[in-house]
């Protein structure tokens, strides 16, 4: 028998296929689905930084970024629809997950200053959630914001939420750092015990009628797997923890190609809200395991990281011989 079994923030979970941070945990019966289908732990929504600040309206931060630059950047929140939850109803949501489930909840905190806001890291592990995901969600936009300067308030931002809890946490990164395996270890220094690769930066667009700011979420396809699936490969026996690829998971292969670079769990969203939810789970799992046994593979565990750059001894000379052949394989039209 194939043994699906993997382990990630030390957790051991019967499969791999874990739900990613979605609206799909809003609905506790979806969210029972999802445990029926086979997903073997599910992430939360996320709990903003700003909606904890605009609840509780800290004093420190009127002090330290000005009023008016405060209630500047709160109006243009939004003040309705998917993010409207506050910080109580979400910690309402996490014992009610944790009441409906048995497989682990991960509560998701999204953030990027330290500050009273954190205290709620400590509040959602009370409310009973198995593990928490730290998303250090930010596009720099002052251009005298060093690199240094920002990975260092994201090192110390971990740092601050990891003092507070006891149960494991994951941080899940962006892929636009200049030098990601040195930040991703000073993450993990910090007390991150898993990284999540990676979170999907929206591009917002342009009405050109209304001259407006359009904000449309694309769903993932296939196509965007291969940011994550590389640099899960380069990252895997490097840094010392447990990796969650997060973007482009829709097939069982995505799955398997996950596995191979190195992820211990991989995370889905997009094909959930797209094509339904029991079903697609249930098939992703099931060829997967078909997969494997017509490819003689009898564990997960033995597949994981099999295709990474561990082995390569000059990497980035790999990675830019790589980028020649791709080029070179490019044939113009006759
Ligand atoms: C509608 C929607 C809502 C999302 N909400 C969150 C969120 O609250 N927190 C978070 O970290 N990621 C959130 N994500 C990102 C997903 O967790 C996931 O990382 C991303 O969609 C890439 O995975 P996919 O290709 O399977 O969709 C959201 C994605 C979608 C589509």
């Amino acid at each position: 028998m194939t043994d699906l079994s993997t382990t990630y923030l030390g957790f051991n979970l019967k499969n791999p296929l874990v739900a990613s941070a979605s609206p799909l945990s809003k609905n506790i019966d979806k969210a029972r689905k999802l445990e029926e289908a086979g997903i073997s732990a599910i992430v939360m929504y996320s709990l903003f930084e700003e909606q904890i600040i605009h609840e509780s309206l800290e004093l420190d931060h009127y002090l330290t970024r000005g009023t008016d630059s405060f209630a500047e950047a709160m109006s243009y929140l939004p003040d309705g629809g998917t993010y409207s939850m506050g910080p109580e109803k979400y910690l309402n949501q996490v014992a009610g997950l944790k009441k409906a489930l048995s497989i682990p909840v991960i509560g998701s905190l999204n953030g990027v200053s330290k500050g009273g806001w954190t205290r709620y890291a400590k509040q959602i592990q009370e409310a009973g959630a198995d593990a928490l995901e730290l998303n250090l969600y930010f596009i720099p936009t002052d251009p005298d914001l060093t690199a240094q300067e920002l990975e260092n308030a994201q090192v110390e931002l971990v740092a601050e939420v990891k003092s507070a809890i006891s149960i494991p946490l994951a941080v899940k990164l962006s892929p636009f750092v200049t030098a990601l395996p040195n930040f991703a270890r000073r993450i993990v220094e910090a007390g991150a015990n898993g990284l999540v690769l990676f979170n999907r930066f929206y591009q917002p667009d342009f009405d050109l009628e209304e001259l407006e700011i359009v904000h449309n979420l694309d769903l993932s396809t296939s196509a965007d797997l291969r940011l994550p699936l590389r640099w899960i490969s380069i990252l895997h026996g490097k840094i010392n923890a447990d990796f969650a690829l997060t973007s482009g998971i829709h097939r069982s292969k995505d799955l398997l190609k996950a596995m191979m670079a190195g992820a211990k769990v991989g995370m889905i969203a997009s094909e959930l809200l797209w094509d339904g939810l029991s079903p697609r789970v249930v098939e992703i799992l099931g060829h997967t395991q078909k997969w494997m046994e017509e490819h003689e593979y009898t564990s997960i565990k033995q597949m994981q990281g099999s295709m990474s750059q561990k082995s390569v001894k000059e990497p980035a000379a790999f990675e830019r011989a790589n980028y020649m052949k791709v080029l070179n394989s490019f044939r113009d039209r006759p």
